[in-house]
């Protein structure tokens, strides 16, 4: 019988770390969030707040099942009180010093029984693993943007990980209502090792002016029924996180396709990062701006 979680512990309560605090507590279960201070905290309460406004207002949820939800999530500033986890999903960002760091200090605080779940999208999670003395009970879970709404999580194994270890993962995330799929420890897993590839080549376009922004998208959202256009796609997961994963891809694969298109380092060092700063390939507050190049 796979092991059922009563209490998670999610660490960092970004877009994904919020969203996968939210997707465990709709679903029963504990969640104990911690951020590095107070302001991170209400940023990730925040997040939390307005996702679960619009699952009330899109008939996802009642309201008193928006209460309960927020019953169930609790937040803090100290690692220390994930010892009570039986698993820790970590969701920093993809920093692979930062998150063995996480993980190192996780190793000490939580039980040997307690899993230790990286959300990483694209870096070695056998990497992240030995930073700890526990590596078997190491493993990816790789949600997608918005976890509230995408019906898939990648469960990543390294060549250590107990088997026990990811059918207990795998049962958590059909409890969660989404479906699983498992692979070996490659850059990108899956999803991200196909899909990328195809962002970097829409910026690449963009970039050349091949097309604009908005035919760019609308191709391949009318032509092949994609929900979103890959310039859009990349404001919502962010462009300084579209960055990272590709940089992580192209050092492991050395494939071109890979090789980040330069546009997107200086957006991201411009802080136009998409929706979460308000402009990115598109402008989400204020006077239309596109990028010039
Ligand atoms: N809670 C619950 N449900 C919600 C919700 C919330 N907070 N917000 C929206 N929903 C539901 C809506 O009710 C609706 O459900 P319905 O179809 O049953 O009515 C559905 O989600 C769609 O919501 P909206 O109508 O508000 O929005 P859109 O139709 O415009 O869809 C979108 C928005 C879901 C973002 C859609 O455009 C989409 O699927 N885009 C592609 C996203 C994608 O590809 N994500 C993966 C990125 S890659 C990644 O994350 C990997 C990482 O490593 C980078």
């Amino acid at each position: 019988m796979p092991r059922e979680f009563t209490t998670v512990g999610v660490v960092g309560l970004g877009t994904m770390g919020a969203g996968i605090a939210e997707v465990m507590a709709r679903n029963g279960i504990r969640v104990i969030g911690v951020e590095v201070d107070q302001a991170g905290v209400a940023r990730g309460h925040g997040h939390l707040q307005t996702s679960v406004a619009r699952a009330v207002k899109r008939g996802k949820l009642t309201d008193a099942e928006a209460e309960e939800l927020a019953g169930r999530v609790s937040f803090s500033t100290a690692l220390d009180d994930l010892a009570a986890a039986e698993l820790v999903v970590e969701a920093v960002p993809e920093d692979l010093e930062l998150k063995r760091s996480v993980f190192q200090r996780l190793d000490a605080i939580c039980p040997p029984e307690t899993i230790l779940a990286t959300n990483t999208s694209a870096l070695s999670v056998t990497e992240i693993s030995v930073a700890t003395a526990r590596p078997s009970r190491v493993v990816g879970v790789h949600f997608f943007n918005p976890a509230t709404v995408m019906r898939l999580a990648e469960v990543v194994r390294t060549v250590v990980t107990d088997p026990e270890v990811v059918d207990d993962v795998e049962a958590l995330v059909r409890r969660l209502g989404k479906d699983d799929v498992t692979c070996g420890d490659r850059a990108g897993f899956i999803a991200n090792a196909l899909l990328f590839g195809y962002l970097n080549h829409a910026v690449a376009m963009y970039e050349q002016k091949y097309a604009t922004r908005e035919d760019i998208d609308t191709a391949m959202k009318l032509g092949c029924g994609l929900p979103m256009g890959p310039l859009a796609l990349l404001d919502l997961i962010g462009v300084d996180t579209a960055y990272e994963i590709l940089d992580t891809m192209y050092r492991q694969s050395r494939d071109r396709l890979h090789a980040p298109a330069p546009i997107l380092k200086q957006m991201a060092t411009a802080g136009l990062l998409g929706r979460k700063t308000g402009r990115g390939f598109y402008t989400y507050e204020g006077p239309d701006s596109p990028v010039v190049v």
